[in-house]
Formats: C-alpha cells, sequence, structure tokens
C-alpha cells in the first residue's frame, strides 16, 4: 500500500473530446462544454473550480472541432484591449481572471473516441510522473468551497487515490460508476473496495456514484496502457483503477454540494436554474418566473 507522504496535485486533466450528440443540433459546431450555463460555458466552471483548488496547470484532451475550448482559454486580445480603453474595466478583470495563466495550458488530442481511460491515458507526457486530478466537466458541482479543493484537502491528509461520490436514485446506477465501500474514517470518507462500470441495477454493489472528479496516482497511467475495452466497447478509466486497487489505497469522498449532469439535458436545464438562482443579478427577476412556471 502507498503510505509515503503525499505530492502536491498540481495538474488537472480535463477530457473534452466527446462529441455530444445528445446535444445536437446545439453541438454541431460549437463543443458541448462551450454550451453555457446562465452566461458561463460549462468548461469555465471546471477551470475555475480547478483554480480554486491551487492547480496550477490544466491538460485538456481534444478532438477535432473542439478549437473553440483553446481559443476560450487563451486572451482575446482585441476584445479585452476594446474593454480596456472604453473602461469597461469590471468585464475586463472577469475575462483576465478566468483563464489560466500563460503558459498555464496544454492541450493534446484523443486522435479516436476510445473511451475515458483512453483520454487521460493521452496525457501520460503532459502529466508526467506526478499525482494528478481529473475533472469531467459535465459533471458541474455547485459547492462552496468547490469540491476538487474538498478533495484536495481530504487528499493532503490521506494520500492515495480519491473519488468523488454521491449517491443517485436506482433508477440511475447504470449511467455511472458504482463504488463498494468498506470502512470509514469520517463521516465522508471510506475505503473503496471495488467498482464497477455502469452496472445493471441487480449487479450495483451500491448507489453511490463516480462523480466526475478524481485524484489519481501516475502509477493509473501504466494500467491504462494495457487496458482492454471495458463497458460499451470503451476502455474505461474504471476498469483501470480497478487494476490499481490491488496495488494502492483508494478513498471515496461524499463532497458537500449538488451536482447536475450537463451531459443529460434535464440535467443541463436544471443547472441553468440553479445557477441563475444563485445569482444576486438575475435571481429577483428570474424567481417569480418560475414560480408562475410553476403553478401552471
Ligand atoms: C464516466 C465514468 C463513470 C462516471 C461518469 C460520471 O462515464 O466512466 O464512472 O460515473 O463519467 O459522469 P461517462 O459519463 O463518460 O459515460
Amino acid at each position: 500500500m502507498n503510505n509515503s507522504s503525499p505530492r502536491k496535485v498540481r495538474k488537472v486533466v480535463l477530457p473534452v473530446a466527446g462529441l455530444g450528440t445528445r446535444f445536437l443540433p446545439a453541438t454541431k459546431v460549437i463543443p458541448k462544454e462551450m454550451l453555457t450555463v446562465v452566461d458561463k460555458p460549462v468548461i469555465q466552471y471546471a477551470v475555475e473550480e480547478a483554480i480554486e483548488a491551487g492547480i496550477e496547470h490544466f491538460v485538456f484532451v481534444t478532438g477535432r472541432g473542439k478549437g473553440a475550448i483553446e481559443d476560450h482559454f487563451d486572451m482575446a486580445y482585441e476584445l479585452e484591449a476594446t474593454l480596456k480603453a472604453r473602461g469597461k474595466t469590471a468585464a475586463f478583470e472577469m475575462l483576465e481572471g478566468s483563464r489560466p495563466v500563460a503558459g498555464g495550458a496544454s492541450f493534446v488530442r484523443q486522435q479516436e473516441p476510445l473511451g475515458l481511460g483512453h483520454a487521460v491515458w493521452c496525457a501520460r507526457e503532459l502529466v508526467g510522473d506526478e499525482p494528478f486530478a481529473v475533472t469531467l466537466p459535465d459533471m458541474l458541482i455547485h459547492g462552496r468551497p468547490g469540491a476538487l479543493a474538498q478533495m484536495i484537502e481530504t487528499y493532503n491528509a490521506r494520500g492515495g487515490n480519491i473519488v468523488a461520490t454521491e449517491e443517485v436514485p436506482e433508477s440511475h446506477v447504470d449511467r455511472y460508476g458504482i463504488l463498494a465501500l468498506g470502512e470509514s474514517y469520517d463521516e465522508d470518507t471510506h475505503r473503496i473496495i471495488g467498482m464497477v462500470e455502469k452496472p445493471k441495477l441487480e449487479d450495483a454493489p451500491s448507489n453511490l456514484i463516480i462523480s466526475g472528479r478524481y485524484i489519481l496516482q501516475p502509477e493509473i497511467f501504466d494500467k491504462l496502457e494495457k487496458q482492454k475495452p471495458g463497458a460499451g466497447g470503451e476502455i474505461q478509466l474504471t476498469d483501470s483503477m480497478i487494476a490499481l486497487l490491488k496495488e494502492q489505497d483508494f478513498f471515496a469522498y461524499r463532497f458537500k454540494g449538488t451536482t447536475y449532469d450537463c451531459g443529460d439535458k434535464v440535467g443541463y436545464l436544471a443547472a441553468n436554474l440553479a445557477y441563475a438562482l444563485d445569482r444576486d443579478d438575475i435571481a429577483p427577476a428570474f424567481k417569480p418566473i418560475l414560480q408562475s412556471f410553476a403553478e401552471k
């Protein structure tokens, strides 16, 4: 078991190569990660959550047609110069504060859609031999502090590998990776003793899902290298974690916050409502409209 004192988590891998077929026609030209929740692209919430958690380097695993993501996290020179010249300081500062620092982002392409495990493996050279985070941007987590900051705090205390978890209704277990838990360390942290990717309800060891945030040790790349396709014929990150579980500690962490699965239309719409209701500049005008719908 891995008992060495935990090394700092400096990098996050953001798999963003998915085709977004569930959101066609919106995603015919626009990457699904660029769809907005209120006025911010889904991917930007993930980046801001990671900045808050102290992450220094962002590794985006992209694919063809995802150029807008790279442009979004670049400086928009003409736009920013114009905002500055016109004295629109708040808008200028908002843009400036919401992107990685110069040199703080790397982009690598997953050439074929072979699965999440393959996408993470594509980041191996950019991550190197150090622990790293993985954020699946579709899983938008509304929490203060953000879910990744909470996980890094747990990781710093415990080391090993950490997987964010939460309960879902039984009817949803076949959409996710599912955890089997062992001993508990505190109310929110348990040892993981098993995992299964997208099981049928009767095969699921619990209704605790893998919630799209991970802190992983670099040895996962050796497992991914050899990983055979699993559920859905794809190379699954979950299957490589199962292999690493024999050698290293894995902990499930129940973060504080609410998840909106923006890979699903209903989840995406719910995210828009929740984030709008959380905004002082929008909620007062929006709430009565929402109430009028509820009364229909
Ligand atoms: C992936 C993971 C799964 C996890 C889910 C969270 O599945 O393989 O274990 O529960 O993300 O969204 P995907 O949604 O890519 O099919």
